[in-house]
C-alpha cells in the first residue's frame, strides 16, 4: 500500500438519503475522512442520475439533500475533495477515451444491464426495450470517476463491486494498451458487518424497492415508519430470531456491541415487537439527533452548500485537468503535435 490512501465514493442524486446510504456510505465514509494517510474523494454522481430519471427538480432536490447529508454528518469539506461529478467537465472527457477501449463484451455482461435484458426477454419484447444507452455506458462513466482520481479503495454496496472490477479491467486494458501505469488499479471496499442494511419489507433498503426509511425524516414519520417494519407474528414472552430479523438487523447497525449482547438476550426473552421497535427507534434518534437540526439548516441554506460544491470542484479539477492534460498526449489529442510523447 501506498503512504497515502485515496478513498473515493460517489452518491447517486437520484432520491432521498435514507438509513442505508447513511450506515453503508455515509457514516464510514465521514469516520475514513479523519483518518491520516487517507485523502478522501466523495462526490454526487448526478450524471449517473440522469441514467434513472427524467425529472429535473428530482436530480436538483435529490443534490441538495444528499450534500446537506454528507455535510450535516461532519464531512470537512476542507479536508476532503467533495464534488458534484457534473462540475467536472474532464469526466466525460475521459468516460470518452474510455469507451474508446473498453470491450462492448464487457458491457454486455453488467449486471443492471443484463437484468433489464433479461427482463424484456421474458416478456417476449425486444431485449433493448426501454434501455437507455446511459445504462449501458453506466460503468464507464463510473470507471472514469474512479480513475480520474487513481483512487486506491471504493467504498461501495455489494451491488456495485462488478462496477468496480469493470474499472480495475478498463484500467488495465487502458495501461496495457498504452504501455505504462498511468492508472491506479481501484479496489472495492465493502464495510463487512453492515454492507446491506434491510428495508421495511425486510428486502434490501432501496429506493428501488420504495422500502426506505428516510434519514431526516420528521420525528413523528420516522416513528411510524419503524412501527411499520415487517415482522413475523410471535408474541410477547416468545423468543424471537435474531438473524432474519429486520428490526434486530437495524438495532445492530447502530449499536454497540454491548447494546447488540443485550438486545440478543432480549430477543432470547422474548422482547414484544413493540418494545422492540421502540428501543429502534430512540436507538437511531439518538445518533442522528445532532445532525438534524444541521440539515434542515443547509436545506433551507442552499447557498452555503452550494459554495461547499463549488470550491470542491476547483480543487478536484486541479487534479482531474492536469491529469486529462496527461492522457490527451499518452493518446495524441494533446497540445503538441510535433513533439513525440514520452512515455513514462
Ligand atoms: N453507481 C454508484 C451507486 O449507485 C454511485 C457511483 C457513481 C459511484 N460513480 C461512482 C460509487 C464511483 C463509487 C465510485 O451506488
Amino acid at each position: 500500500m501506498p503512504a497515502i490512501t485515496r478513498v473515493l465514493t460517489g452518491i447517486t442524486t437520484s432520491g432521498t438519503p435514507h438509513l442505508g446510504n447513511y450506515v453503508g456510505a455515509v457514516r464510514p465514509a465521514v469516520a475514513a475522512s479523519r483518518r491520516a494517510g487517507v485523502e478522501s474523494f466523495y462526490f454526487l454522481a448526478d450524471y449517473h442520475a440522469l441514467i434513472k430519471t427524467t425529472d429535473p427538480l428530482r436530480v436538483q432536490r435529490s443534490t441538495l439533500e444528499i450534500a446537506a447529508t454528507w455535510l450535516a454528518c461532519g464531512l470537512d469539506p476542507e479536508r476532503v475533495w467533495f464534488y458534484r461529478q457534473s462540475d467536472i467537465p474532464e469526466i466525460p472527457e475521459l468516460t470518452w477515451l474510455l469507451t474508446c477501449i473498453v470491450a462492448k463484451g464487457l458491457l454486455n455482461r453488467a449486471h443492471a444491464y443484463k437484468a433489464a435484458v433479461d427482463r424484456n426477454t421474458q416478456e417476449h419484447q425486444d431485449p433493448d426495450a426501454g434501455i437507455n444507452a446511459g445504462l449501458y455506458m453506466y460503468p464507464v462513466l463510473m470507471a472514469a470517476d474512479i480513475l480520474m482520481f487513481k483512487a486506491h479503495s471504493v467504498p461501495v454496496g455489494r451491488d456495485q463491486v462488478q462496477h468496480i472490477e469493470m474499472a480495475r479491467d478498463i484500467a488495465m486494458r487502458f495501461n496495457h494498451l498504452y504501455g505504462g501505469e498511468y492508472f491506479v488499479l481501484p479496489e472495492a471496499a465493502i464495510e463487512a458487518h453492515v454492507a446491506t442494511l434491510p428495508g421495511l419489507d425486510g428486502r434490501k433498503m432501496s429506493k428501488s424497492y420504495d422500502n426506505t426509511i428516510a434519514l431526516f425524516a420528521p420525528a413523528d414519520q420516522l416513528k411510524k415508519q419503524i412501527a411499520g417494519i415487517v415482522t413475523d407474528s410471535r408474541l410477547p414472552g416468545e423468543p424471537k430470531e435474531c438473524d432474519n430479523s429486520t428490526v434486530f438487523t437495524l438495532y445492530q447497525a447502530f449499536a454497540s456491541a454491548e447494546e447488540t449482547t443485550a438486545m440478543r438476550a432480549a430477543f432470547a426473552d422474548g422482547i414484544g415487537w413493540g418494545d422492540a421497535k421502540q428501543k429502534l427507534l430512540e436507538l437511531i434518534s439518538s445518533e442522528l439527533e445532532p445532525y438534524r437540526e444541521r440539515y434542515q439548516d443547509f436545506i433551507t441554506h442552499p447557498n452555503i452548500v452550494h459554495t461547499a460544491l463549488q470550491d470542491g470542484a476547483t480543487k478536484a479539477r486541479k487534479i482531474a485537468s492536469s491529469t486529462m492534460r496527461e492522457l490527451r498526449e499518452i493518446v495524441g489529442i494533446g497540445e503538441s503535435l510535433s513533439r513525440q510523447y514520452v512515455g513514462k
